[in-house]
């Protein structure tokens, strides 16, 4: 760490100031673990927006500056992902500890060369999935793995709006915020995917897409995303053998409701007999603590670089994401073939 007084803030750079810079550096600048050392960005236009709002804080147009400064301890990366590989290994070679947003890289193959990089180094590599800091979330995660819910039988996920068109494709762009909330909240990687997808403006550039997900425990899900839509849906129903879930990430509150219905299937008295019965109980509605996500990411952060323990987002959870929109998007030019998700201990892909 280059700070001489191990107590003092942690001295970052945000990265890229266009879309989801400018969320990174207001809560950078609330934070008392850390101090915006600077902004990295190459467009005039936006480094001016910058210099507007936090007049006096550094901008830096060249990323190869940032990384020259012994005094900066991180870069938080909120680039476009095709840049992601290229800038998080240079920072990583020159020793600072890196946040980038999601996804980690663009490829399985990249990720897997940041995390040896990270690893080679003893530095913090943490991809940003902001979901796993939401509380909604953590109170999901809370029941499902506690067994309130039973058995997961399946998940079904929509992410919509009329949203940013992005080069990368709406799989890219969307799918990794439902990944990491499904991964989480089961505790579980995705070991198949299948895809299919509607390119309307541009050939291999979806603006909507439905996944298909089979997770290691057997759990099924159903991911659908899309840019094109008439309004914003982030809805989650988790349907387990006890208790049901609904999460709508859009209400002001009560973002979680608990079922207690399901069905039940009694022993037959005869041969032949199968009978089902309904349960349809309570449903309650948990209190969630009000609390920026982005920000308790960011706590996480210091904390991994200070502690050297692994952050909740932490690049293996950034690895199988990417590694299964990697495979998403193979069975997309596969016609929707279900293609199996590799897991980071397994042999490169070639
Ligand atoms: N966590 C979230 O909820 C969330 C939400 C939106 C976007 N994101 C992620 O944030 C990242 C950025 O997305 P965006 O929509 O803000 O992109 P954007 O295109 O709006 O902005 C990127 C900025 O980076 C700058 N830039 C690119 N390369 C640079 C370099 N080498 N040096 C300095 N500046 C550079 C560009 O000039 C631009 O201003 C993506 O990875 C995206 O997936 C995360």
């Amino acid at each position: 760490m280059s700070t001489q007084n191990p107590s003092a803030p942690l001295r970052v750079v945000v990265v890229g100031y266009g879309y989801w810079g400018p969320n990174l550096v207001r809560n950078v600048a609330e934070r008392p673990e850390l101090e915006l050392a600077g902004l990295c960005e190459r467009d005039p236009e936006r480094a001016a927006a910058f210099s507007a709002r936090m007049p006096g804080t550094p901008v830096i147009a060249d990323f190869d500056d940032v990384l020259a400064d012994a005094s900066v301890d991180a870069v938080l990366i909120a680039t476009p992902p095709r840049t992601h590989h290229a800038l998080v290994a240079a920072a990583l070679r020159a020793g600072k500890h890196v946040m980038v947003e999601k996804p980690l890289a663009k490829t399985a193959a990249e990720a897997r060369d940041l995390i040896e990089i990270a690893t080679a180094n003893r530095l913090t590599l943490m991809p940003g999935h902001t979901f796993l800091y939401s509380p909604s979330v953590n109170k999901i995660r809370d029941l499902v793995l506690a067994g309130e819910l039973g058995e997961v039988y399946f998940v079904t996920s929509s992410r919509m709006n009329l949203g940013k068109y992005q080069s990368d494709g709406v799989v890219c762009d969307l799918a990794p915020h439902d990944l990491s909330i499904l991964m989480y909240l089961l505790d579980q990687p995705v070991v198949q995917v299948s895809a299919s997808a509607r390119s309307v403006f541009q050939d291999g550039v979806p603006e909507v897409a439905f996944l298909t997900l089979t997770f290691a425990n057997g759990t099924a899900a159903n991911v659908q995303i899309s840019w094109l839509a008439p309004r914003k849906v982030r809805e989650m129903v988790i349907v387990g053998s006890q208790k049901m879930v609904q999460y709508d990430d859009t209400a002001a509150d009560e973002t979680v409701r608990v079922y207690d219905r399901g069905m039940d299937i009694k022993t037959p008295k005869n041969f032949g007999e199968h009978q089902l019965s309904y349960r349809s109980g309570d449903i309650v509605i948990p209190r969630v603590e009000a609390a920026e996500p982005l920000s308790l990411e960011l706590a996480d952060f210091a904390r991994a670089i200070v502690t050297g323990q692994r952050p909740r987002s932490h690049a293996e959870l950034g690895y199988d994401i990417v590694a299964c929109v990697e495979a998403a998007e193979e069975s997309l030019r596969l016609g929707g073939t279900p293609v199996a998700v590799p897991a980071l201990t397994a042999p490169a892909l070639i």
